[in-house]
C-alpha cells in the first residue's frame, strides 16, 4: 500500500491542476471483490505485487496499447497479479489515466485483501486476478447503472430503436479488430428523441466471443432498463450504455491504424529469375482457366468458391441441371447420400473440383418458381460457420435442386448414437458441438437480419466436418420471418418424432422456443449419447427426457452421462444437463432463448434457475409418427441409418384456423 500512496501523493504534489480534476470527478462506482477465490494479506508479495502493477497502469509512462487497453502482470508465481484495464473508447489518453486513477485510489478502501476484483465507473474499468484473465470473458458481475426517468410516451417505438441501434453497435464493436472493440452511434425514436449509445468489450476477446459478451449484456436490459431513459449495463468483459443525450465525444476517437498495403510493391522488388518463373506460371494459369471456362460453359458461375460479391440475384446462384446430372453421375444410387422429409440427397463434384451436397427436392412442393428463387436467395445470405451453406440451386422443368457445401464427415446421429464411433467424441469435442450448435442456432435466431426458425433441429441435421465442428443443415427448409415476427402457427407440421416441442407437434405453434427446445433434447442426447426415442433404462421403457428429469429430481443425474464418457468435467457436464432441463420445459415463456444460453454456458459463475417439469408429450403422439430414414449419412453404409429417427409430417389443411389463439 504504501509505495502506491506514496506514489499517488507524490502525483498530487506535483500536479495540484490534475489533484482537482480528480476530485472533482465524481463517477458512479462499483466493485466487486470475490471472497470465494483467496484473500492475501496485507504487506505480503501479492499485496506488493498488485500495488507495483496498479502503481504501472497509472505510471504518466504507460499509454495501454494506445487505445485505451492495458494488460499486464506482475511477479512470480505463486503471488503473480494479473490486470486489465479498459477506458471508453472516445476518451484520450489523459482522460483515460484519470480515470483508472480514481478506480486505483479506491481499490484498497473497495477491496483490501481480494485476490481477485472488478472495480467500474461509468468510463472505465479494472480486473486483477491472481490467474491469466487475458483473453477469458467475464460476464458476472453484471453491474446495471440507470439513468434518467422512465419514457413517458411512444414506449414501443422507442423500446424497438433502441434495440435495433444496439444490436448494430454490438456488431460493429464486435469486429473492430484487436486494438479497439467500440462502437458508437444514434438512432432517432420517436417524439424526436435520439437515442445515443455504445458498446464495447476488452479487445482481448475475439469477435465471436465479444459478441456472445455484448448478448449477453444486453440481456439485462429488458429487465432493468428498456423504458427508461439511459442505462449503462457494465459486466467485466464489455458493456452497452445508452442515453438520450448526447455522452461521447465522437471528435477524441483515435481512428484504428490503416490495413497494411497491398502485396503489388513487393513483386516489383523481386529479382528477375523468380519474375520469369512468376511470369511463366502466370500464362499457364490463363491457359488452364480459358480451357475450364470453356468446360464449364453450363454453369454460369461459381457462387461460394471465388465470387465474393454480394450475392445480388438469382442468376448467379444459378446451376444449370446439365452441370449437376454430370457432377452427381446422373443421381447415381452410389452417390446417394440419404433421404429427408423434402428429398433424396447427393453427393456431386464440381468440374473445378469442389465437393458438393444436392438436395434433389420432391417436385410436389406447391411452391411457384419466383418464391422458391427468393426463397434461396436469402437463405444463401445466411452465412456462419456453424451453418452448412447453400452455395446455389437448379430449377429447370420440375426438377428443383438445392446445391449445398459438402460436409465430409457423417452426421452427428452416425456417431453420437454409433456403439463404436461414439468413442470418438469425448467430452471436449461433445461440448465443442454443444456449443456450436447454440451459436449457429442464435445466429439463425437473432443474427440474422432474417429471424429464421429452424423447426426440425436434430442429430440427423447436425453435419460434422473434418475438425469435428458442428454445421447445423436443413435451416432453408424453415418458413422465413420478417425480422419482427417471433411465432406464427402453421398448417403445415414438420418436425421428428422426440424433438418436437409440445405447442408446435400439437397446434402447429412455432417460435424461437420451439428450437430451444429441440436443442434441450439434442443436449441430452450428446450427454447420454442415447436416442431421445427408444431409449430405454432398465427394464421400464422411457424416454430420455422422462429419465433426465426423473435422475435429476432425484439426485443421481450423473446416471445420464454416457458411461464411455470418461475425462472431461463433471461440472461442465452437469452444467450441460441442467441447461437442456431448462429448454425442455413445458411453459414456453420458462425456456431460455439461445442468447441465454451461450451465456449460460459462458460463464460458470452465473446461477441457473430451477428448471420445471419437461413435457412430455412424447405419450399423447404415437401413431403419429412414420418412419423415414435420416437425412444425410456420407460416410456411413445405409443399412447403418437409425431406425427410429422419424420424421412427422402433419397436414391440417381442412382447417381454416389451425390454432385456436
Ligand atoms: C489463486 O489463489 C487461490 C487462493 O489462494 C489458489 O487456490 C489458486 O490456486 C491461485 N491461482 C493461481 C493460478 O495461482
Ligand atoms: C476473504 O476475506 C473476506 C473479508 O474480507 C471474507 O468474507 C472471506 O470469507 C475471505 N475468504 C477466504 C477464502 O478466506
Ligand atoms: C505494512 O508495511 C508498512 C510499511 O512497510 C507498515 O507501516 C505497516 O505497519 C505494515 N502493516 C502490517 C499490517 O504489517
Ligand atoms: C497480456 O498480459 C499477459 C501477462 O503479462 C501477457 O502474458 C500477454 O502476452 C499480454 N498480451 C498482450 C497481447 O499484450
Ligand atoms: C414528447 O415528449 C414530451 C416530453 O419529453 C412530452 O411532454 C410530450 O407529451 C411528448 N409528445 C408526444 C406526442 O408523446
Amino acid at each position: 500500500m504504501a509505495p502506491l500512496m506514496f506514489f499517488l501523493r507524490f502525483l498530487f504534489f506535483l500536479s495540484p491542476v490534475l489533484f482537482l480534476m480528480i476530485s472533482t470527478q465524481s463517477l458512479a462506482v462499483e466493485h466487486w471483490c470475490s471472497n470465494d477465490k483467496g484473500n492475501y494479506t496485507t504487506n505480503s508479495t501479492y499485496h506488493t505485487n498488485l500495488n507495483a502493477l496498479l502503481s504501472s497502469f497509472i505510471s504518466p509512462s504507460n499509454n495501454g496499447n494506445g487505445y485505451g487497453f492495458y494488460n499486464s502482470s506482475y511477479g512470480e508465481n505463486p503471488d503473480q497479479v494479473y490486470a486489465i484495464g479498459l477506458c471508453r473508447g472516445d476518451h484520450t489518453w489523459y482522460a483515460c489515466r484519470n480515470c483508472l486513477i480514481q478506480i486505483v485510489q479506491q481499490q484498497p478502501e473497495f477491496c483490501p485483501n481480494q485476490k481477485e476484483a472488478f472495480i467500474v465507473n461509468e468510463e472505465c474499468m479494472l480486473r486483477y486476478a491472481n490467474r491469466s484473465i487475458y483473453g477469458h470473458m467475464e460476464t458476472v458481475p453484471a453491474f446495471p447503472l440507470v439513468y434518467g426517468n422512465d419514457v413517458s410516451s411512444s414506449v414501443d417505438g422507442f423500446i424497438q430503436k433502441l434495440r435495433t441501434l444496439l444490436e448494430d453497435l454490438r456488431g460493429q464493436a464486435a469486429g473492430n479488430g484487436l486494438l479497439r472493440k467500440f462502437a458508437e452511434g444514434n438512432a432517432n425514436a420517436p417524439n424526436s428523441t435520439i437515442i445515443y449509445g455504445v458498446a464495447q468489450c476488452t479487445p482481448d476477446l475475439t469477435e465471436q466471443v465479444c459478441s456472445d459478451c455484448l448478448v449477453g449484456a444486453l440481456g439485462h436490459i429488458p429487465k432493468c432498463c428498456q423504458v427508461t431513459q439511459g442505462a449503462n449495463i457494465i459486466n467485466p468483459s464489455c458493456y452497452v450504455r445508452y442515453e438520450i443525450v448526447p455522452f461521447i465525444d465522437p471528435t477524441n476517437i483515435r481512428p484504428l491504424p490503416s490495413p497494411p498495403p497491398p502485396l503489388t510493391v513487393i513483386i516489383i522488388v523481386v529479382p528477375i529469375g523468380v519474375s520469369v518463373v512468376l511470369i511463366v506460371i502466370f500464362f499457364y494459369i490463363c491457359l488452364r482457366v480459358r480451357r475450364t471456362k470453356k468446360k464449364l460453359e453450363t454453369r454460369k458461375l461459381i457462387p461460394g468458391s471465388d465470387n465474393t460479391d454480394e450475392i445480388g440475384s438469382a442468376e448467379s446462384l444459378q446451376f444449370d441441371l446439365a452441370t449437376i446430372r454430370v457432377s452427381t453421375d446422373d443421381f447415381s444410387e452410389a452417390n446417394k447420400l440419404g433421404q429427408g422429409g423434402f428429398g433424396f440427397v447427393y453427393r456431386g463434384r464440381l468440374l473445378n473440383g469442389e465437393d458438393i451436397a444436392v438436395k434433389r427436392l420432391s417436385t410436389n412442393s406447391g411452391q411457384g418458381d419466383l418464391e422458391f428463387k427468393n426463397e434461396v436467395l436469402l437463405v444463401a445470405k445466411l452465412q456462419h460457420r456453424n451453418l452448412v451453406r447453400l452455395l446455389g440451386f437448379c430449377l429447370e422443368g420440375s426438377e428443383r435442386l438445392l446445391v449445398y457445401e459438402f460436409v465430409p464427415n457423417a452426421s452427428l446421429d452416425h456417431i453420437i448414437f454409433d456403439p463404436t464411433k461414439r468413442a470418438q467424441l469425448d467430452w471436449e469435442r461433445r461440448y465443442k458441438i454443444i456449443v456450436g450448435t447454440a451459436r449457429g442456432l442464435l445466429y439463425l435466431h437473432e443474427d440474422s437480419r432474417l429471424r429464421i426458425i429452424h423447426r426440425d433441429l436434430k442429430a440427423s441435421n447436425i453435419l460434422i466436418d473434418t475438425e469435428m465442428n458442428p454445421k447445423i443443415s436443413d435451416f432453408g427448409m424453415a418458413r422465413l420471418f420478417v425480422p419482427d415476427q417471433t411465432q406464427g402457427n402453421t398448417s403445415r407440421i414438420v418436425g421428428t418424432y422426440g424433438y418436437m416441442a409440445p405447442e408446435y407437434a400439437m397446434h402447429g405453434h412455432f417460435s424461437v422456443k420451439s428450437d430451444v427446445y429441440s436443442f434441450g433434447v439434442l443436449v441430452l442426447e450428446i450427454v447420454s449419447g442415447e436416442k431421445t426415442s427408444g431409449f430405454r433404462h432398465g427394464e421400464n421403457a422411457e424416454d430420455l427426457l422422462s429419465f433426465a428429469w426423473r435422475s435429476w429430481r432425484e439426485g443421481t443425474a450423473s446416471n445420464l452421462i454416457d458411461p464411455t464418457l470418461k475425462t472431461g468435467s463433471r461440472n461442465e457436464i452437469m452444467r450441460c444437463i441442467h441447461i437442456g432441463l431448462l429448454c425442455v420445459q413445458e411453459n414456453v415463456a420458462d425456456r431460455p432463448t439461445m442468447a441465454s444460453v451461450i451465456l449460460m454456458m459462458n460463464s460458470y459463475s452465473l446461477t441457473l434457475p430451477v428448471p420445471s417439469q419437461p413435457a412430455f408429450y412424447l405419450h399423447r403422439s404415437t401413431g403419429l409418427d412414420m418412419s423415414l430414414p435420416s437425412e444425410y449419412n456420407s460416410g456411413a453404409t445405409r443399412s447403418d441409418r437409425s431406425k427410429s429417427n422419424s420424421v412427422i409430417v402433419m397436414e391440417y389443411e381442412t382447417f381454416t384456423e389451425p390454432h385456436p389463439r
